[in-house]
């Protein structure tokens, strides 16, 4: 019988890959297969993120309820980015966890499964050229790496120290990993890095330049890929090319994040993000010039350090004025290991919370007026999964969430669907010819 692996994987879709690489490796090497039940698994991990404070003492509550469930033998392996930087206290404090792995070290989760109490956090370790054993969470897309790390110095972020310095995976290993999910029915294609489109800067041996531009060029090539997404590009580094090629490529879809942080300059500045509210709001002007189509999703962060009423001002213009599709934000939140941890302008706790939730009432309105005019609109939607009121959703090639009645047989299609009602998060629509 198999042994049985359960993971629990908690952040981004970097870390969704990474879990999905740990999966393969102990499948191809170990003989594990995955469970949902706990108690039943020879091997727990969980697969942390550290980008905003989830209090450690959660982590290590949550451990000692793994501890006291999990079957007499089985093994805890702490993986990802708190594996990185709390390192060896993760044993200290929980002696019962039998190894840590680090974000950067993903590769050797089969070595560290034989060695008790092992902990592998090199954030210089180069894993670029590493060759996965392959599993996908879904037949339907595949998430691929482009590179590993981060090269900025965000006075804010915790990931240049838990997943070191940037990297570029070799295009070749790219377009061989794609050419082989299409090989197998994958339609859609999810680049993942911290920054892809600085990719190209460095790769760790000798290599042809090859910019984000023209990798997403030479993807494009491959026969039976219908659609490129990724995640996340920098706004700095959104130049004219980048657009035009994002514009006129009919394969890349024609949603984009772009991780606003802040409306105000000089927050911008304080963060070390190296654009300014103007240089913003001259790529989005650039970008629906070139893209009317464009969906724009963007990342904002109230409350840093500093942050005044006018400068929270500048934020909310951004806003009124792109009227982003969709908005992720976040309270400040002060992290180890940066420079924004020892800034002393504190913003008191209440007035962050104010502006979170006057941020966030404003972006409802916008979604909810975004929405409403797409009744009567049809969009060509790549089904992909079941909900559980007996419908399948998909997202049209601009990233509307839209579902449709249906079953199993809609899954990796393409259909055209008319929206019909609409919702905050998903619309509903129905098939048309
Ligand atoms: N506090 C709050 N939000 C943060 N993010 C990154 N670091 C922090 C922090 N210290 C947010 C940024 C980033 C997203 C992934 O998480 O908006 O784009
Ligand atoms: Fe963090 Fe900035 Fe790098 Fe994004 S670009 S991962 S926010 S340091």
């Amino acid at each position: 019988m198999s042994k049985k692996l359960f993971i629990e994987t908690l952040g981004c879709a970097m870390n969704s890959r990474d879990s999905e690489h740990m999966i393969a490796e102990l499948r191809e090497k170990e003989g594990y297969e995955t469970t949902d039940d706990l108690s039943v698994a020879d091997l727990i991990l969980i697969n942390t993120c550290s980008v905003r404070e989830r209090p450690v003492h959660k982590l290590f509550s949550e451990l000692g309820g793994f501890n006291k469930k999990k079957k007499q033998g089985a093994k805890i392996g702490v993986c990802g980015c708190t594996a990185s930087h709390l390192g060896e206290e993760i044993i200290k404090r929980a002696p019962y966890v039998n190894f840590v792995l680090g974000a950067r070290n993903v590769s050797k989760i089969c070595e560290v499964l034989h060695k008790d109490k092992a902990v592998e956090i090199d954030i210089n370790y180069d894993e670029s050229e590493f060759a996965f054993k392959d599993f996908r969470s879904s037949p339907f897309k595949a998430y691929i790496n482009i590179s590993i790390g981060c090269d900025k110095s965000c006075t804010f972020c915790i990931v240049p120290k838990t997943r070191g310095d940037e990297i570029s995976i070799p295009d070749e290993l790219i377009l061989g990993e794609a050419k082989k999910v299409v090989a197998k029915g994958v339609k859609e294609i999810f680049l993942l890095g911290q920054n892809v489109n600085n990719y190209g800067r460095r790769f760790s041996g000798e290599h042809e330049k090859v910019n984000f531009t023209e990798l997403l060029r030479r993807l494009s090539q491959i026969e039976g890929l219908e659609r490129i997404r990724f995640t996340s590009p920098h706004p700095l580094h959104m130049d004219d090319e980048f657009i035009e090629e994002f514009a006129k490529n009919p394969k890349i879809c024609k949603s984009m994040h772009m991780p606003l942080q802040s409306g105000s300059t000089k927050v911008l500045k304080e963060m070390k993000r190296g654009y300014s509210k103007e240089w913003f709001m001259n790529r989005v002007e650039k970008l629906r010039a070139e893209c009317p189509d464009v969906s724009i999703s963007t990342d904002i962060i109230v409350a840093f350090p500093g942050e005044s009423d006018e400068d929270f001002e500048d934020t909310l213009d951004v806003v009124r004025r792109v009227k982003f599709d969709q908005l992720f934000s976040f309270k400040y939140s002060p992290r180890p290991e940066t420079q924004a941890q020892h800034f002393t302008n504190v913003v008191d706790d209440e007035v962050a919370s104010n502006r979170l939730s006057y941020l966030q009432g404003l972006n409802n309105e916008i979604i909810d007026e975004i929405h409403k005019k797409l009744v009567g609109n049809v969009y060509r939607v790549y089904f992909e999964s079941l909900t559980k009121d007996n419908h399948v959703s998909g997202r049209s090639d601009n990233n509307v969430v839209i579902k449709v009645k249906g079953s199993e047989e809609l899954l990796g299609e393409f259909k055209n669907v008319k929206i019909t009602e609409i919702g905050r998060t998903i619309l509903t629509g129905e098939i048309v010819a």
